[in-house]
């Protein structure tokens, strides 16, 4: 059972392929008024949280928010999937910009596990190849270490299931 100490503030990077478990896990962890997901922005502006013609406003507005609690001394947790190194770019710039630590926690399970959970979804099913990639990126970004050399100050890699059940949060303070 391990558990992650997270400072506070800072800013958590939630990372994984979309049906990971990324928002199942932060409405575990995290009160829901630290957690600021790409999928909910995409939800205000369309009425689609899959509307994918939105991600570029959604990411805007994020970021803003994300700066915008950073400087108030709030954490944040971003669940978005943060496979691609721009993504995660722009939340360390951040994070530095605010002088608080960044945090990434990687959910980095077995695909087959991922596709499952994909499929076995209620509501928003994601195309299978979107996940492949997603999940190609997360290998690459694993197996080059690149989360550390990008300036995340704290990483945590989650590699099973019960990786990821095993896991508790607190954040520390003071
Ligand atoms: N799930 C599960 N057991 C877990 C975690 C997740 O059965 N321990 C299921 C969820 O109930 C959901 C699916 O797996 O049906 C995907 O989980 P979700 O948290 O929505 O994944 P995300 O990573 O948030 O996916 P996305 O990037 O698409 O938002
Ligand atoms: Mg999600």
């Amino acid at each position: 059972m391990a558990t992650l100490v997270l400072p506070n503030p800072s800013l958590v990077a939630l990372v994984g392929a979309a049906g990971s478990g990324k928002s199942t896990f932060a409405a575990r962890w995290f009160a829901a008024d630290v957690v600021l997901s790409s999928d909910a922005y995409r939800a205000i502006l369309t009425g689609d949280e899959s509307d994918q013609a939105a991600t570029r406003t959604a990411f805007s507005i994020l970021h803003r928010e994300v700066a915008r609690r950073l400087a108030a001394g709030r954490p944040v947790v971003v669940d978005a999937t943060n496979v691609e190194r721009a993504a995660r770019r722009a939340l360390i710039a951040r994070a530095r910009a605010a002088g608080v630590p960044a945090v990434a926690i990687v959910l980095n399970l077995p695909p087959t596990l991922v596709h499952e959970r994909n499929r076995g979804r209620t509501g928003r099913v994601v195309d299978p190849a979107v996940v492949d990639r997603h999940l190609d990126r997360l290998a690459r970004t694993i197996a080059r270490h690149e989360l550390a050399e990008e300036g995340f100050d704290d990483v945590v890699v989650l590699r099973s299931a019960a990786d990821v059940d095993g896991a508790s949060v607190e954040w520390r303070t003071g």
